[in-house]
């Protein structure tokens, strides 16, 4: 029996603690693990977890101190980490050949049975991370060949936010009132297991879902930090919600339900990249996997004692609830101190004219398989070369709905055809919606690190399904 909604208060990650920290860097360790949790009421689903949780402990970054986090492999398969908009050297981002075994394990094979380019190593591995880039909210999850979707499925996700002097300054609500909340859907077993269509159930060799489910997977259990539909109590203040859609597959168009009074509740102060250049009002949020919207939500323009749902408009029945939040019932509202200025930051346009080069990519299912530009991921056969420093445009052409992310530095979204740009498009982003029969170009300047990285649909089962491809900065 699936739990009721709104009955189980919402919890917060905890906040990760250095384990030790000097003149210019944090050292965090995690160990990787299976653990019980008790995510339905009364049952016991086995996860996959960074040190115990899901999600995952939230890691805390300055803006230019370096964090080093130290990983360790305690669960039974391969595992590798990446940091979800990170700008982050090729050795420590999450390369998939790059992983760490278990001991004892051996690596996995790329498709077709080939060995891995990459750096596997035995028990841990130390992550670098240089922080040099604006706050934001980061994350971070397995990015394992062929695995990922059962992995991070299986719980491996977790929040990792970067703070700076810039947004510091800046009276946006703080505290309490600055939630990350990482909304995904899962679906589970009879007795309480993570129920996923993985056609190696030992998720040793062969990768990838049943074909019935090649489309991604989707569950109907709509979990907010690991919770199904939680609910959380409010003051009739202003918070900030940094929305995180961690779902393998699902899109969600996310509103309040009621609206406040005059309607557009979510006010946009920041997306992939951190700060938008001015807040966004909207009425609803599209948010395909792994994007992120930080919105400020002032729940004093609600009646004592109301409660506001965070709905789903994509989704029917179940999976159109995700959370509530219910407003105090006393009259007297608190004092506010917390604001959303009409200049948040600035954000240098990047020209699409003055582009060097333009690259096109095709993406496209043929058989069982999800490709770019014709082809299953091959690790180590770039499609794509690109000049640190040097500005480009790539263009994306797709089939279907692919929510398409790039490694190592954040973009632009310049063009989308005659469709114009979309309310979600705004600021620095990492990871841009397609929509099906849709081109839309991205302006990207890629710098500071060579090596090869990889882009990718992030739905994650396309992903796991050859939806992938290199690209080497030289
Ligand atoms: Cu969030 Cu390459 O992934
Ligand atoms: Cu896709």
């Amino acid at each position: 029996p699936l739990p009721r909604a709104f009955e189980q208060p919402l919890r917060l990650p905890p906040v990760l603690k250095p384990t030790r920290t000097d003149a210019t860097t944090d050292y965090y360790e995690i160990v990787q693990r299976a653990a019980d949790l008790e995510i339905l009421p009364g049952a016991r689903t086995t996860a996959w977890t960074y040190g115990g949780t899901f999600p995952g402990p939230t890691i805390t970054s300055r803006s230019g101190r370096r964090t080093v986090v130290r990983h360790r492999n305690e669960l039974p398969r391969p595992v590798v980490v990446h940091l979800h908009g990170g700008h982050t050297p090729h050795d420590s981002d999450g390369y998939p050949g790059d992983e760490i075994l278990p001991p004892g394990g051996r690596p996995t094979m790329a498709m077709g049975g080939h060995a891995m380019p990459g750096n596997p190593v035995m028990g841990h591995r130390d992550y670098t991370f240089p922080m040099d880039q604006r706050a934001a909210t980061l994350w971070y999850h397995d990015h394992r060949m062929g695995f990922t979707g059962a992995s991070v499925w299986r719980g491996l996700a977790g929040f990792h936010l970067v703070h700076d002097d810039e947004e510091e300054r800046l009276p946006l609500p703080r505290g309490d009132r600055d939630i990350p909340l990482m909304i995904a859907d899962r679906s589970f077993e009879a007795d309480g297991a993570f129920r996923y269509p993985s056609i190696d159930r030992t998720l040793a060799t062969v990768p990838g879902v049943h074909a019935a489910h090649m489309n991604g997977v989707l569950g109907d259990v709509i979990l907010v930090n690991g919770v199904p539909w939680p609910v959380h109590p409010v003051q009739r203040l202003r918070y900030r919600l940094r929305l995180l859609n961690a779902s393998n597959a699902r899109n969600y168009r996310l509103a309040l339900d009621p609206p406040p009074p005059g309607g557009q509740g979510m006010v946009q102060i920041g997306s992939d990249g951190g700060l938008l250049e001015r807040p966004i009002a909207h009425e609803g949020i599209d948010a395909a996997p792994a994007e992120r919207f930080d919105v400020v939500v002032d729940f004093a323009r609600y009646r004592p004692g109301t409660r506001v749902r965070l709905v789903n408009l994509l989704g029917s029945g179940r999976t159109r609830e995700v959370m509530a939040f219910d407003v105090s019932s006393s009259a007297k509202a608190p004092r506010e101190d917390a604001t959303v200025p009409a200049r948040l930051s600035r954000i240098p346009r990047l020209d699409p004219a003055k582009a060097a080069v333009t690259r096109t990519f095709l993406l496209q299912k043929r058989g069982s398989s999800w490709q770019i530009n014709g082809r299953d991921y091959e690790p180590g056969r770039p499609l794509a070369r690109p000049k640190l420093g040097q500005l480009e445009l790539w263009r994306f052409v797709t089939d279907l709905h692919h929510p398409i992310h790039l490694h190592l530095d954040h973009f632009q979204v310049v063009g989308r055809g005659t469709r114009g740009l979309g309310p979600s498009d705004h600021g620095w982003k990492d990871t841009m919606d397609l929509r099906p029969a849709e081109a839309a170009e991205v302006a990207v300047r890629f710098t500071d690190y060579p090596g090869s990285f990889v882009f990718h649909c992030h739905n994650l089962e396309h992903e796991d399904m050859a939806m992938m491809a290199d690209f080497t900065t030289e």
